[in-house]
């Protein structure tokens, strides 16, 4: 498939370089332009592209930009995505980091409120996995203990294309339904960023409760300062020290109450 993918931070460039690696036609652009994510481009073996023509001759487009950055880019790409294009979203909210969005304090689930900016169906997929275990927990189909995410979408076509995509990744691919329960795999959710297999992010999905996400987004960017600058240099860098991934997973698991991770070795 022809892939475009939006942004060039931790997320996106490691699913460029997990699509191109998977045989897709992968392009990569980020609101920087294309010199200066010309080294990350050769890294994924992606052609860097500008924002304005990566949804050209496209069949999917992946938007991994700030939340909050979400209503500029609708407006950069208007009348320039084919109607039959995929449009996938990895975005969270997260109220440290993004502008209020009102519709959202009154309880609009995230991607619904995504949704809604592009006027049109979109996908939420990638969204609940940290970007130290998308870079490195990748593990071919059938393997044990293999990390399951959630697809979640209204529209059934587009939603098997990205199902597809998520085990091209290396994940077993979880279909979670439509948008408008996704807030069950939202931030600090039982099931963001705790790497469970398929039957555990089914049960975890269920065991999910709306009104305790926000405390536990505050409760879990306490504990990341707490640790420091160090611990978001690290993510950024996306070299990864031995017990890290296992540490910040477990950081998220213990504020949902769910057991250490076994830890298990890296492929
Ligand atoms: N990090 C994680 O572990 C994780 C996990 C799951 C989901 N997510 C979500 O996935 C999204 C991406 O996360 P990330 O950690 O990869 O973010 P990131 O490292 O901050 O990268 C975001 C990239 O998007 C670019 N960008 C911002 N606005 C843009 C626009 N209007 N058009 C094109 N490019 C734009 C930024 O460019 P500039 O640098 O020039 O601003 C930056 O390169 C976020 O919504 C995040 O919440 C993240």
């Amino acid at each position: 498939m022809k892939i475009g993918v939006i942004g060039a931070g931790v997320i996106g460039k490691t699913l460029a370089r997990k699509f191109s690696a998977a045989g897709h036609n992968v392009t990569l652009a980020d609101a920087r332009g294309v010199e200066s994510i010309q080294a990350l481009a050769n890294w994924a073996r992606v052609k860097a592209v500008e924002v304005v023509d990566v949804a050209q001759d496209v069949d999917v487009i992946v938007v991994s930009i700030p939340f909050g950055n979400i209503p500029d880019l609708v407006k950069t790409l208007e009348g320039k995505v084919a109607d039959r294009v995929v449009i996938v979203e990895t975005t969270n909210f997260w109220p440290n980091r993004d502008a209020k969005v009102e519709a959202v304090e009154n309880g609009m689930v995230n991607s619904v409120w995504v949704q809604e900016q592009f006027g049109r169906p979109v996908v939420k997929a990638f969204s609940n996995i940290g970007a130290y275990s998308l870079a490195v927990e990748g593990r071919p189909k059938g393997s044990k203990d293999r990390i399951a995410l959630a697809v979640s979408g209204d529209e059934q076509r587009s939603k098997e294309v990205v199902l597809g995509l998520v085990d091209d990744a290396g994940f077993d691919a979880l279909d979670a339904g439509l948008l408008e329960d996704s807030w069950r795999q939202q931030a600090c959710s039982p099931a963001y960023c705790t790497d469970l297999t398929l039957p555990e992010l089914i049960k975890a999905r269920a065991s999910a409760n709306r009104e305790t996400l926000r405390d536990k987004q505050e409760l879990l960017f306490s504990k990341m300062q707490e640790i420091g600058d160090e611990y978001f240099k690290i993510i950024l860098s996306g070299d990864y020290p031995e017990g890290f991934v296992d540490h910040a997973v477990d950081i998220v698991r213990e504020i949902n109450n769910l057991p250490a991770r076994k830890h298990t070795t890296l492929s």
